[in-house]
């Protein structure tokens, strides 16, 4: 029972996304799958909680309406990237409604939850009562000013709106007041030994160190009663007499989702759908980003286990992905869509599915499966000219292209006799290779599986440029018996292109598609248990002509897509479409300090001497800043807003005793203040007329 995570449907969901939970989920599906196991991959749309009425203000819309516009633009965009869940379910059908309460019913009445009157936050203003993502202020853990009253978007910290500094409503902009409330609380408390047991012992090494560590200081900081319910009218309603405009949390509901998708799934295929979510034999396996993994790794399987239902085997969860130098997002317009994506590479004149491959390719290469990892446009262009179309596409090219010349089209005969050491070691490599990734595979290294699959054809070019037969077959009259040669080394090259497409068939499935067209074989030729076997296709087959199966990416369709980047990171965002909400907006002031927390810092008047970008970061200047008593570096993040040239010669105000930071490699030596005003524009902070470099400022 494979899940990846509901995505929100708040909104277009970025590669960032993609190669979180998605990509990896459906790499390891497809990999059960062509092992004919029994394997069932849901994923959904998550639809309730307060983002979905927040994206409806900033819409105009109705909840309702937001859902239904961004479901099936997910589902389609899954689909073109060839993400193959065997069902894309929602949270609002009433299949899942059903499902939701159910399980809180159980729970309830198995005296499994608390009922407990508390005070929270409530708006006087819209009437309201503020959970989640009603709520903003600063985030205790990073300082950031926009933290949600459930999460954090910057450091990624879970939160309760309790734990916000400096606490305001999202919905009027108002300083919230506190109001007593009623709610049902799964005690978490309550679980603390079997988790400790179950995660810290017994899934300390097959799990992944960052989801075993998060759980470790979830742990060990002690688990509270956890609230399940809210006072909301956008969710699934309370299923007990006395619950008048509450509904389940969406953290609650969400994760049965896949229990619900399930449930659908087998009505549609005539299937029992128990078995995947009661069975002692079935692994459960949640594919997520890290900000999940408390709900996937703590929260759902207490709920689960309360229920008589199984737990996960393991919970595969990827770090973040960065775009560009910094993080991804969709609302700071700093992401690539995946439905952008498809429009500009997929769906393109020269594009096609092959794009689906490889931005699958590299999305995995750079998989942040153990640590944050970054996506650059050029690291794309790498991946796809100097790996697919130089490795990977070049060797089965080379393959073709010479069975065409030299064997007439068809698969060459072996001649065992003949065999010599290099041909040996390849049909040692081919089966070595394919337990290695298996192995890696089942241990969910995919990043490492893949390096695997583009090394054996690696393999491939340096035993072709070894045995050359191109130049053998000059050979040819003076001695026929050299075909013989040729045959077996093209014989052995077509096997090694064979065993190939079932390799990177998990990874790269229109890749793998297009080689089984070449080879005029069926689908059936993937089964994972033909990996590692060197008769695969037969002699005297013949087969297609050969079909280029990437293209390279050109230096034009680059700059065009960083361009389009930074276009679209300087579109000021529309925050809400309420304009009483803007005005009304506090300063959102940063939490009160003493007079001498400002004395340290010293801020000194400079000019900029000399700019120039930082190569490979889009968004950095690299400065040379006279503050008259030195000349000191400084990487400042404005490339986005000025030319370099354009801004030598400017004064500018430097925080001069700032602690030195390295940045890409360079160190900078202070910071430059700069004032954005409401467009999202940038200025400098200078003084009126040119004054002394080094003046304090104070
Ligand atoms: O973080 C999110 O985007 C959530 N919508 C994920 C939910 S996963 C599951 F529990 F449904
Ligand atoms: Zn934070």
């Amino acid at each position: 029972m494979i899940t990846a995570a509901l995505p929100y449907a708040n909104g277009l969901k970025h590669i960032g996304h993609l190669a979180g939970a998605y990509l990896p989920a459906d790499i390891y599906v497809r990999y059960l799958k062509s092992q004919k196991r029994d394997v069932v991959f849901v994923c959904g749309s998550d639809e309730h909680g307060t983002a979905i009425p927040i994206q409806a203000m900033k819409e105009g819309t109705t909840a309702q309406a937001i859902i239904d516009k961004y479901h099936p633009i997910i589902e389609q965009n899954f689909k073109d990237l060839s993400i193959e869940f065997d069902i894309y379910h929602r949270t609002s059908a009433p299949i899942h409604h059903e499902t939701a309460q159910e399980f809180f019913t159980a729970l309830n009445n198995d005296g499994e939850l608390e009922v407990k009157e508390s005070e929270q936050y409530y708006d006087e203003e819209t009437k309201t009562f503020l959970a989640d993502r009603f709520i903003k202020g600063t985030c205790p853990n990073c300082g950031f000013d926009s933290a949600y009253g459930d999460q954090c978007e910057k450091c990624g910290k879970s939160l309760s709106p309790d734990e916000l500094i400096n606490p305001v409503s999202t919905l009027s902009g108002q300083k919230p007041v506190k109001k007593a409330t009623k709610h049902w609380y799964l005690p978490l408390n309550k679980h603390e030994e079997w988790l400790r047991e179950w995660i810290l012992k017994e899934h300390k090494d097959d799990w992944r160190a960052n989801v075993v560590g998060q759980c470790k200081s979830w742990i060990d900081g002690g688990l509270q009663p956890r609230a399940v319910t809210r006072d909301l009218d956008w969710g699934i309603k309370v299923p007990v007499a006395d619950a008048e405009g509450k509904v389940l949390y969406v953290w609650f509901d969400a994760p049965i989702g896949y229990v619900s998708a399930t449930k659908q799934w087998a009505i549609d295929n005539d299937k029992d759908w128990k078995p995947y979510w009661y069975d002692k034999d079935t692994s459960l396996v949640h594919f997520i980003g890290k900000d999940n993994i408390v709900f996937h790794a703590i929260i759902f399987p207490i709920m689960l286990k309360l229920h008589g239902n199984i737990v996960p085997s393991n919970v595969p969860s990827n770090e973040f992905m960065n775009l560009e130098g910094d993080k991804m997002s969709t609302s700071r317009g700093w992401s690539i869509e995946m439905d952008d994506y498809i429009n500009d590479w997929i769906k393109k004149e020269n594009g096609g599915v092959q794009f689906a491959d490889a931005l699958r390719y590299y999305l995995t290469q750079i998989a942040p499966e153990t640590k944050d990892s970054e996506f650059t446009w050029k690291g794309f262009q790498d991946a796809v000219n100097s790996e697919l179309v130089s490795i990977f596409g070049n060797f089965v090219n080379r393959t073709w292209v010479l069975m065409h010349k030299l064997t007439n089209g068809k698969v060459s005969k072996l001649h065992d006799e003949l065999l010599d050491e290099a041909d040996k070691k390849l049909i040692d490599d081919i089966q070595k290779s394919k337990v290695k990734i298996e192995d890696l595979l089942e241990g969910y290294n995919f990043r490492e599986a893949l390096f695997e699959v583009i090394d054996l054809s690696r393999k491939g070019n340096k035993y072709m440029q070894e045995k050359q037969p191109w130049i053998v077959a000059k050979q040819l009259t003076e001695n026929p018996e050299t075909q013989k040669q040729i045959d077996n080394c093209l014989h052995l090259c077509l096997q090694l292109t064979a065993n190939l497409a079932i390799l990177i068939n998990p990874f790269l499935p229109n890749t793998a598609k297009k080689m089984l067209y070449m080879m005029k074989v069926v689908d059936k030729m993937l089964d994972w248990e033909n990996a590692g076997k060197i008769k695969l296709l037969s002699v005297g087959y013949s087969l297609r002509e050969p079909q280029l199966l990437f293209r390279k990416v050109e230096d034009a369709e680059i700059a065009e897509q960083l361009e389009k980047l930074k276009v679209k990171s300087q579109k000021p965002k529309v925050e809400t479409t309420n304009t009483a909400t803007v005005a009304n907006q506090p300063a959102n002031l940063k939490s009160e300090i003493v007079y001498d927390d400002f004395a340290k810092m010293d801020f000194r008047v400079g000019t900029i001497t000399s700019a120039e970008k930082v190569e490979k970061a889009d968004k950095l200047l690299k400065l040379q800043v006279d503050l008259g008593f030195e000349h000191r570096t400084i990487v400042s993040g404005i490339a986005m807003h000025f030319k370099p040239e354009e801004i030598v010669g400017k004064q500018v105000t430097v925080v001069a005793n700032l602690a030195p930071r390295k940045m890409r490699g360079i160190e900078s030596q202070g910071m430059i203040l700069m004032a954005e005003d409401k467009s999202g524009k940038l200025h400098f902070i200078n003084p009126e007329g040119k004054i002394d470099e080094g003046s304090a400022v104070s």
